[in-house]
């Protein structure tokens, strides 16, 4: 506490209780054996929004007593807590727990410290209600490990794709190159051909990982032009006619955005290949009032039913890069196709 001296009305009792039902926290004032002496309007209010039948809300009980006899760890760890400040170890004294309550368990912190009036020890008992932060964060990291599974799925994917294919592909143009000792012209040329053929094969595949892994435009372009340029080569590899509907002088984005949606439309055309049997797609960017709308839309199948809801890695992904920067992804039946739709707040380029 942090006062300046001689505050009127400061030893009346009126002035505690005013300022203890004030607080949001519910508090608890105890004496030194542990009976509970009062308790503010917040700890009332917990206990009947939770249904929690005390008789006078524990006022008259003991709550070093209540705690042993729960029979927990944790009722023992805040008892012997308790005890340890009456008897003159230095508070505050702290702990958290879960709650269970019959609606759906709370995070509860307590804070308890000791007051010396009249030579006798008194304690108070804090409560305060911090699930909030506590799902947040369980969610948080929730998303976290989904996300990083999801990436490392990824890696998986490419090193086997590496091993299994362009790595053949190297191979055989080795084992090739040997049959060029062969002395016949013809023998000469054929190989030359094959090693040729093998060796884009094997070129080709390494261009669409690096572009995977690392989209070398998206820093020095933005994610207009990263995405066209994505485009008009997947669309000549996968042999779709891709339409990209982007305004010219589309605004350059936060680091973060630009990758989660470049993601995000590198995920849903890969899908629309894969998934859609469409011969065609449009990509669409643009400013929808303080957020930033990609679409991505194919007139293909549409997603099987069911798959809403259960979406694979690759929605799942898309979901969470959103989520992370507080957007969303939409999957809208377009019949026929799909429509995919990946909203973000608009954040500009730090160096816009
Ligand atoms: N554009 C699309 N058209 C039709 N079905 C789709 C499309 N995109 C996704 N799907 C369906 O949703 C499923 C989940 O997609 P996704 O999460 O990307 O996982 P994956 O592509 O690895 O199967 C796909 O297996 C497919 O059935
Ligand atoms: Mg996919």
């Amino acid at each position: 506490m942090h006062t300046i001296k001689g505050i009127a009305g400061w030893s009346d009792p009126a002035f505690y209780e005013t300022a203890l039902d004030a607080l949001t926290a519910n508090i608890a004032v105890l004496d030194g054996s542990g009976e509970v002496l009062a308790v503010n309007d917040a700890w009332v209010q917990f206990a009947e929004l939770n249904d929690l039948r005390i008789e006078d809300y524990g006022v008259g009980a003991n709550y070093l007593e209540f705690c042993d006899s729960l029979g927990t760890e944790e009722g023992a760890t805040v008892a012997a807590g308790l005890r340890g400040l009456l008897s003159g170890a230095p508070g505050p004294f702290r702990f958290e727990y879960v709650m269970p309550l019959n609606a759906s368990p709370i995070w509860a912190k307590m804070t308890a410290v000791r007051l010396g009036f009249l030579h006798k020890p008194y304690l108070v008992v804090a409560h305060e209600d911090v699930s909030i932060q506590r799902r947040a964060e369980i969610g948080l990291r929730e998303a976290t490990a989904k996300l990083l599974h999801a990436e490392d799925d990824e890696r998986r994917r490419i090193a086997r794709e590496l091993h299994d294919s362009t790595a053949q592909h190297i191979a055989g143009a080795k084992l090739m190159l040997r049959r060029l000792a062969s002395p016949d012209p013809a023998v000469a040329s054929m190989v030359v051909g094959e090693v040729e053929n093998l060796l884009s094969s094997a070129l080709d595949e390494i261009r669409s990982f690096t572009y995977l892994i690392h989209p070398p435009a998206l820093e020095h372009l933005g994610l207009a032009a990263a995405i066209r340029q994505f485009v008009s080569g997947f669309s000549r590899r996968a042999n779709l006619a891709i339409r990209v509907e982007v305004a010219d002088d589309f605004p350059r984005l936060s680091h973060a955005i630009e990758i989660a949606l470049y993601r995000v439309a590198q995920e849903a055309l890969g899908n629309v290949l894969r998934h859609s049997g469409s011969q065609q797609a449009v990509v669409g960017l643009r400013l929808a009032g303080d957020m930033v709308l990609l679409t991505v839309r194919d007139f293909g199948s549409g997603l099987p039913p069911g798959r809403e809801n259960a979406p694979g890695v690759g929605l799942e992904g898309m979901r969470l890069r959103l989520e992370f920067l507080n957007g969303h992804l939409t999957l809208i039946d377009a019949e026929p196709g799909l429509m995919v739709e990946a909203w973000v707040p608009f954040i500009a380029a730090a160096d816009a």
